[in-house]
C-alpha cells in the first residue's frame, strides 16, 4: 500500500509573515492526516515555515533546485542550500518551469539526479498541453517525459521518489481532468515504469494528480486506485482549502 501524499504548491506567493500565518493556521488543522503533508514554499519563507510547522506532521518543500554542487549560478539554490535550511522535497520540472524558464527533460533529469544524491526527495512534474491531449499525444508525452526525467537512476530510487501528472491544460485553470482521465494517465506512467523498472517499482512509486485540485473535486480523484495524492497550487493558499484537500477522507 502506498501512503498518499498532498503537496502544496504555492508558487511566487506568501512573503515569510503571511507563510508563518498560513503554517500555524495548518498546523492543528491538519494533525491527524493520514496522507503525508507536504508545504513546497519559496525559499524567502523557508525559515518562517520550518519555524510554523515545528513539532507538527507538514514537511518543507522547495519548488526548484540547481544541479551543481556550489559555482557561478547567479539566482539558484543547491541541494546542500535546501538540506540546511530543512527542506526534505522539492518539486522539479513544473511545467511553469518549462514554459517560462527554459526547464527540458534534460535538465529536470540533472536536477532529479542531484536531489535523489543529496538525499531530497523530488516531486517530479510531468504532463501534456491541451493539443497533445487533442491530437492523441497525451501517452507519448507523458511516458517520455517520465523516461526521461528518471534516466541514471536505480529502481530504488525511483521507488522512493514522488511524480506529479500535471496536464498543463488544468493548472491554474479551474478545468481538472475527470477522474477517470487522470487515474488512466497515471496508469501509462506506472505501466511504464513497470515496463522499465520492474512492477515492484511500479507499485512503490507515488504518482500525484496536479491541477486544479480542490475541496470539490479531491474525494473523486483520490477515490482512484492509481492516484496516490496531489501538488495543489492555488487550492494551498488558504488554511481551510488546504485543510480539507489533506483531509479529503475525514
Ligand atoms: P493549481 O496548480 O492547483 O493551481 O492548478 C497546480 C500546480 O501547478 O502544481
Amino acid at each position: 500500500m502506498r501512503k498518499p501524499i498532498i503537496a502544496g504548491n504555492w508558487k511566487m506567493n506568501k512573503t515569510p509573515e503571511e507563510a508563518a500565518e498560513l503554517v500555524k493556521a495548518l498546523v492543528p488543522a491538519v494533525k491527524g492526516a493520514d496522507c503525508d503533508v507536504v508545504v513546497c514554499v519559496p525559499a524567502v519563507c523557508f525559515a518562517a515555515v520550518m519555524e510554523a510547522a515545528k513539532g507538527s506532521n507538514i514537511r518543507l518543500g522547495a519548488q526548484n533546485v540547481h544541479f551543481a554542487k556550489s559555482g557561478a549560478y547567479t539566482g539558484e539554490l543547491s541541494v546542500d542550500m535546501l538540506t540546511a535550511c530543512g527542506v526534505e522535497y522539492v518539486v522539479i520540472g513544473h511545467s511553469e518551469r518549462r514554459q517560462y524558464f527554459g526547464e527540458t527533460d534534460a535538465t529536470v533529469n540533472l536536477r532529479v539526479k542531484a536531489a535523489v544524491a543529496g538525499g531530497l526527495t523530488p516531486i517530479v512534474c510531468v504532463g501534456e498541453k491541451k493539443e497533445e491531449r487533442e491530437n492523441g499525444y497525451t501517452d507519448a508525452i507523458v511516458e517520455y517525459q517520465t523516461r526521461m526525467a528518471l534516466t541514471g537512476l536505480t529502481g530504488e530510487q525511483i521507488s522512493a521518489l514522488v511524480i506529479a501528472y500535471e496536464p498543463v491544460w488544468a493548472i491554474g485553470t479551474g478545468l481538472t481532468a475527470t477522474d477517470e482521465q487522470a487515474n488512466e494517465t497515471i496508469s501509462v506512467i506506472r505501466k511504464a515504469i513497470a515496463r522499465q523498472y520492474g512492477q515492484h517499482v511500479a507499485d512503490a512509486v507515488r504518482i500525484q494528480y496536479g491541477g486544479s485540485m480542490n475541496p470539490g473535486n479531491v474525494k473523486g480523484l483520490m477515490a482512484q486506485p492509481e492516484i496516490d495524492g496531489g501538488l495543489i497550487g492555488g487550492a494551498s493558499l488558504k488554511a481551510p482549502d488546504f485543510t480539507a484537500v489533506v483531509m479529503y477522507n475525514k
